[in-house]
């Protein structure tokens, strides 16, 4: 198979008033999800009208002007992306853009048949949340979808090659945070990167309270106390997560500490909502549309504007530890993640 073809670099990086350049989009494709999951979704929620959402080629559009301004890697996320009946040809049409990383978050729930054509259209990897290894509590966390379920997506989509496979579980205090060890232990037996999570102030039934954090500092103590670890990841890395492995050799986990110990000083992302507005944080509420221009004929530059004037206006951080703290309007459900 021939390398896609790589789109130019056209313009000036997407730099904020930090310096940190932004070469991270996060691609919402739809706002519906099948599942529930506590810390996310309300029963009863509804969604936004069909007619609401980007169609494919808006989507492609706008990855396609990111990509012009120097962004490398996409990461298409939900709600539940692959309730989307167009979802391979999304992935299609952006591996066509020539992204050096190209990698989606999922639920499970639908993987396992949609492995294959994703990897066939040149996904490269999946993150799959799991946030619980006992059948009963994931029905309780989540509220549909079954564990078993999960457990066999995650098998096809190694066996489809798409790697590495990194499980996301969101720990709340009483609730899962007895389960870090078995999580460990399952990170160790499969040789997945389990990350886990600390609960953020996004979901929608606003559930969400500082005691219901598990810092992900108790979380590397208690794994630390059984099977040591060591740092693995690389100094200014952009990511969220924050790398050990095994000194034995057992693979490697995350954590990814939101909440405790913020990573915005090197954060590179740039969400697009399932509804087309450009987001420059999770926790920001200020929204730049850009449906209603690709809807009137705007040329890629007045795309291209929109995202640099998100950018150029970003915060140095969430700020969640400060009086001024507003929980954001739209859960993640509706932000992507
Ligand atoms: P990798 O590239 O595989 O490391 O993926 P990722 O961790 O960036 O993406 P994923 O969709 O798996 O997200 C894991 C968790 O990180 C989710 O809870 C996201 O909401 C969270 N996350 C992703 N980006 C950000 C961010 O910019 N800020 C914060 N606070 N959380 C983020
Ligand atoms: N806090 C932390 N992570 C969350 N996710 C969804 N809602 C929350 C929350 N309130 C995670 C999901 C998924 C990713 C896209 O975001 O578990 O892995
Ligand atoms: Fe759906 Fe993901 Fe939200 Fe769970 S976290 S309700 S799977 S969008």
């Amino acid at each position: 198979m021939s390398a896609p073809p790589v789109a130019p670099v056209k313009s000036a990086p997407l730099v904020d008033g930090f310096s940190r350049v932004h070469d991270d989009l996060r691609l919402s494709i739809t706002d519906r999800c099948n599942l529930r999951c506590t810390y996310c979704l309300e029963e009863g929620v509804r969604f936004r009208p069909r007619d609401e959402l980007l169609t494919l080629d808006e989507l492609l559009r706008i990855a396609a002007v990111a990509r012009s301004l120097g962004v490398r890697s996409v990461r298409v996320t939900g709600g539940e992306p692959l309730v989307r009946s167009d979802v391979v040809e999304v992935i299609a049409g952006l591996a066509e853009l020539g992204f050096e990383d190209l990698s989606l978050t999922t639920n499970g729930t639908r993987l396992a048949a949609l492995a294959a054509p994703l990897a066939a259209a040149g996904l490269q990897r999946v993150n799959v949340s799991c946030d619980s290894l006992r059948e009963d509590r994931f029905g309780e966390v989540r509220r549909r979808g079954r564990l078993a379920q999960v457990l066999s997506a995650m098998e096809a989509a190694e066996a489809a090659g798409l790697s590495p496979l990194k499980v996301n579980v969101v720990l709340m205090r009483g609730v899962n945070d007895d389960e870090v060890l078995d999580f460990a232990e399952f990170a160790r037996e499969h040789r997945r990167v389990v990350r886990f999570i600390e609960f953020m102030p996004l979901d929608a039934g606003g559930a969400w309270r500082r005691d219901r954090v598990v810092p992900s500092a108790e979380v590397l103590e208690r794994i630390g106390a059984r099977w040591p670890l060591e740092p693995a990841g690389r100094e200014g890395d952009p990511a969220p997560a924050d790398r050990f492995r095994f000194t034995d050799g057992g693979g490697e986990i995350g954590v990814i500490a939101t909440v405790t110990q913020p990573f915005c000083g090197t954060c590179n992302r740039l969400r697009v909502t399932a509804d087309g507005a450009v987001r420059n944080c999770l926790f920001s509420d200020e929204e730049r549309s850009l449906r209603s221009l690709l809807r009137s004929g705007a040329t890629d530059e007045q795309l291209a504007e929109v995202l640099r004037g998100a950018v150029a206006d970003k915060r140095a951080g969430h700020g969640i530890d400060t009086p001024a703290f507003l929980r954001p309007r739209r859960s993640m459900s509706m932000i992507g993640g």
